[in-house]
């Protein structure tokens, strides 16, 4: 089985390659376990026993529950939304991922289940909540990383459709084609009023906020209850599109929901944080126009200075230095966790910015990180993984 890519999203999954990548996250969660549980201890912090992660198959969501499974021993619970196989068709890397993980947990004797279902759907809260009282689960974390094109209002029956589009003028950048390295002009037209208030239904804290009052309604939220969400800022490259455009509003809501959360958290000994987290390569993040090439051009830097990371790396770091640091979580002035402090150093910056702006498809290769780029594109597909025999052909069940 072969990769099939168009327009830089992956449309198969390699079954084989996905169960190899979430081994080899669990194997390096593991070695970092003792270090990390020694910081918890090390800081008087008790370790989360049970953890909700929500988007919890692919990218940062499986990141952070491998890391509170494997660093920290914690049952979990993992709502997800994913095509499961059929004999002809191979499911999305997300639902090998989380069979993955299921085994993986049941081979170490850890609580985990996982729930393949619309997590903006009332039912699937309900589904959770009665879930953790058959299992006697009070949650010390809830992780919030869903990344997703439209939500169903439960509310009102309404379905938003997120876009990925500027405010107030139209951007233009470069797009970067994962498969050829080719490199094309994209202009995109500022975005409406209505489309901006769809993003931000679908990507802003409305739905997080949900989540947390459901749970803790149904009186599920532990005494030092901690809930992240996680976001992301980026330099002024991406800014049209990112933080300035429709999801940087998305982003906005998210940051002054855990605010608005805090207030009312804070006298059950609970809070809820935004983690700005470093640009990486996911199914989310692929498909954002110009994002591709600023991360390749990020990645050769990083890797050259020795500060790279990826999801997994983020994670282990957020909850070893962040989380689990001593005394307070530090945050920036605006209340957010900063992960993305490596990624936006000014001697990163300033040189991913040189390579960003010269690079051309004769030497992508040359100044850019595109050959890392490409490699973790697959890797998120179960392809190019270490270790996976590609000659033979894969059982898609
Ligand atoms: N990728 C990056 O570079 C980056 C950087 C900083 C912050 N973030 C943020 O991290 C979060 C996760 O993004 P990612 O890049 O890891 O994405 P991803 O595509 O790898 O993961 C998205 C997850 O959401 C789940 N999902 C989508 N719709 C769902 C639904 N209706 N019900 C249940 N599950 C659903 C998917 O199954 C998957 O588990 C997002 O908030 C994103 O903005 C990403």
């Amino acid at each position: 089985m072969t990769p099939m890519i168009r327009g830089n999203i992956c449309l198969n999954a390699h079954p084989a390659g996905c169960e190899a990548a979430v081994q080899a996250w669990v194997a390096r969660a593991e070695a970092k376990a003792a270090n990390i549980k020694a910081n918890a201890e090390k800081a008087g912090k008790s370790l989360p026993k049970a953890v909700l992660v929500l988007g919890a198959s692919t990218g940062y969501g499986l990141a952070s529950r491998i890391t509170a499974a494997f660093g920290y021993g914690a049952a979990t619970i993992g709502v997800s939304m994913e095509r499961q196989p059929s004999d002809k068709k191979p499911g999305t890397p997300g639902w090998y991922n989380n069979r993955a993980f299921d085994r993986a947990a049941s081979k170490k004797g850890l609580f985990a289940r996982t729930i393949d279902a619309d997590a903006f759907a009332n039912e699937t809260r309900q589904k959770v909540i009665e879930l953790a009282k058959e299992e006697g689960i009070v949650f010390d974390q809830l992780i919030y990383s869903l990344a997703s094109p439209v939500r169903l209002e439960p509310s009102t029956g309404i379905m938003h459709r997120s876009v990925l589009k500027p405010l107030g003028s139209p951007f233009s950048g470069l797009s970067l084609d994962v498969l050829s390295g080719a490199l094309s002009k994209v202009s995109i037209e500022p975005a409406n009023e209505e489309e901006t208030k769809a993003t931000v239904k679908v990507m802003g804290g409305e739905d997080w906020e949900l989540w947390v009052k459901s749970l803790k309604n149904a009186g599920l939220l532990s005494k030092n209850f901690v809930t992240l969400a996680y976001s992301y800022i980026g330099p002024s490259h991406t800014s049209g599109i990112y933080r300035g455009g429709t999801i940087g509003k998305a982003k906005e809501h998210l940051e002054k929901t855990a605010k608005e959360m805090n207030a009312w958290l804070k006298p059950y000994g609970g809070s809820a944080f935004v983690s700005i987290n470093k640009a990486v390569v996911t199914r989310a993040s692929s498909v954002i126009p110009v994002v591709a090439l600023y991360v390749a051009s990020l990645f050769k830097v990083m890797k050259e200075k020795g500060l790279h990371e990826d999801c997994l790396d983020q994670l282990l770091r957020l909850y070893a230095d962040r989380l689990f640091a001593d005394g307070k979580v530090p945050t920036d002035p605006e209340g957010r966790i900063r992960m993305d402090d490596w990624e936006m150093l000014d001697e990163v910056q300033a040189e991913v910015a040189i390579r960003f702006a010269n690079a051309t498809e004769a030497n992508l290769r040359e100044i850019t990180d595109f050959d890392g780029f490409k490699q973790d594109f697959l890797e998120a597909h179960g392809f190019a993984v270490k270790g996976v025999n590609y000659d033979i052909e894969p059982s898609l069940i």
